[in-house]
């Protein structure tokens, strides 16, 4: 069996997920997505997190390969999304003396989910275990990144931190495990889209996360999904810094729905004048083509937002109310916001839009307005408009 050793007695033994095409039954994972494990073996040995259930028999496999006939001491359980914690069971049953380490919150989700009561032990912020060879791990709690229960460990002798879902992304492992053995450009986009999607209504945690650790010296991130984390370390936390904060680039992302091409001929006109404005970044997304995941990622990226929908049913055309939802949900903030809507005999999307949007902290850069059927000269001029105000708020 293949093993990697990624650092001093520090070993990967996590799975790949080749199969799915959603990650949560949501997401799209065209490059799968990976569910990381490590060992960490002193004179006591320890297994941070897990992997999914239906992985047990591959998983079980991989730690023989790494530890042979050695027991595992603890199991540090970071985080307790059954995408890491499902193989607890078959864990306690091959290792039935396992210590398994969480926190208060983590102890009221594994007697929930897998009726575990005993041989736990419950840990509070900066409390360590000494696994002997110089090897203490140590606790820190970061709630709601992403769960209640989640916590961060951290192997002060090898400056090696253990995080859970942050600095996580999707695309499952081809062969390297950490950075410096691979060409990384496709993990960082898929980054901004993991942190979108799953991790972003919890920014103001994921900062108090970043304070907690900020004065830790750390050469590598192993985080529960995508790459190790050791060149770009530093580069990955400055990413999670500036979209924890709603920090943006120069650029426009356009999510539209369209049902006979009247919307999407009114988004070229605005795509067309916002590349004469000078907006170099202007991505379109047709909404019911391609899944409002990868919308949410340029949103993360790019400082101002358009979106447009037809009128259906006297409320929204759904994937466009979706978006809103999700924008929503996620109180994204920091934005120029732009938007509007069309219909044939009574329109009702730019109300729509505009409760959706009551009192999230975004600036909406233009007037909202409502095409009547298709774009006649004066709904070509508010298009314009439209597009000259964003560019201004943006470059
Ligand atoms: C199923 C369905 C429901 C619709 N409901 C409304 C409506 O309630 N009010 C309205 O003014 N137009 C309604 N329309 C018309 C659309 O809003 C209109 O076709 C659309 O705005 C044109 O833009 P598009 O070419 O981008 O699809 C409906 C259209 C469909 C197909
Ligand atoms: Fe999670
Ligand atoms: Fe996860």
């Amino acid at each position: 069996m293949n093993i990697s050793e990624i650092g001093n007695k520090i070993f990967y033994a996590g799975v790949n997920n080749r199969t799915a095409s959603v990650f949560e039954e949501l997401w799209p994972i065209p490059n799968g997505v990976s569910y990381n494990s490590y060992v960490v073996a002193g004179d006591k040995v320890a297994l941070i997190d897990t992997v999914p259930a239906c992985y047990c028999i591959k998983f079980l496999h991989k730690i023989a390969a790494i530890i042979g006939n050695r027991p595992i001491d603890y199991l540090i359980i970071n985080h307790m999304e059954p995408d890491h914690s499902g193989a607890i069971q078959i864990i306690r049953q091959k290792y039935p003396d396992i210590k398994i380490v969480g926190n208060s919150k983590t102890a009221d989700m594994i007697a929930g989910y897998y009726g575990i009561t005993d041989n736990l032990l419950i840990v509070k912020d900066s409390d360590t275990i000494d696994l002997g060879s110089g090897k203490t791990l140590r606790f820190f709690l970061t709630p709601m990144v992403h769960w209640p229960e989640t916590m961060m460990t951290y192997l002060e002798s090898d400056a090696f931190i253990f995080s859970g879902d942050a600095f996580g992304c999707y695309g499952a492992l081809n062969g390297g495990i950490v950075d410096s053995e691979m060409n990384t450009d496709q993990y960082i986009p898929e980054m901004y889209r993991y942190y979108s999607n799953i991790v972003a209504k919890y920014g103001v945690m994921v900062q108090n996360a970043l304070k907690k650790t900020a004065s830790l010296k750390i050469d590598y991130i192993c985080p529960t999904h995508g790459p190790v984390w050791h060149e770009r370390a530093a580069e990955v936390v400055g990413l999670y810094d500036k979209m924890s904060r709603f920090e943006a680039e120069p650029g426009v992302v356009i999510a539209y729905g369209s049902m006979y091409g009247n919307t999407e001929e009114a988004v070229e006109i605005i795509a067309s004048e916002l590349a004469k404005s000078g907006v170099k970044n202007v991505r379109i997304y047709n909404l019911s083509h391609t899944s409002y995941s990868y919308v949410l990622a340029d949103v993360m990226r790019y400082k101002g937002v358009v979106v447009a929908g037809p009128t259906y049913s006297n409320a929204l055309f759904p994937p466009v109310e979706a978006l809103m939802k999700a924008l929503h949900l996620r109180d994204i903030r920091n934005r120029a916001f732009a938007y509007f809507g069309s219909y044939t005999w009574a329109p009702a999307v730019t109300k729509r839009i505009e409760a959706i949007i009551e009192g999230m902290k975004i600036d909406v850069v233009a007037t909202p307005f409502n095409m009547k059927q298709s774009a006649n000269t004066d709904i070509e001029e508010s298009c314009r408009t439209l597009a000259r105000e964003m560019a201004a708020k943006v470059l």
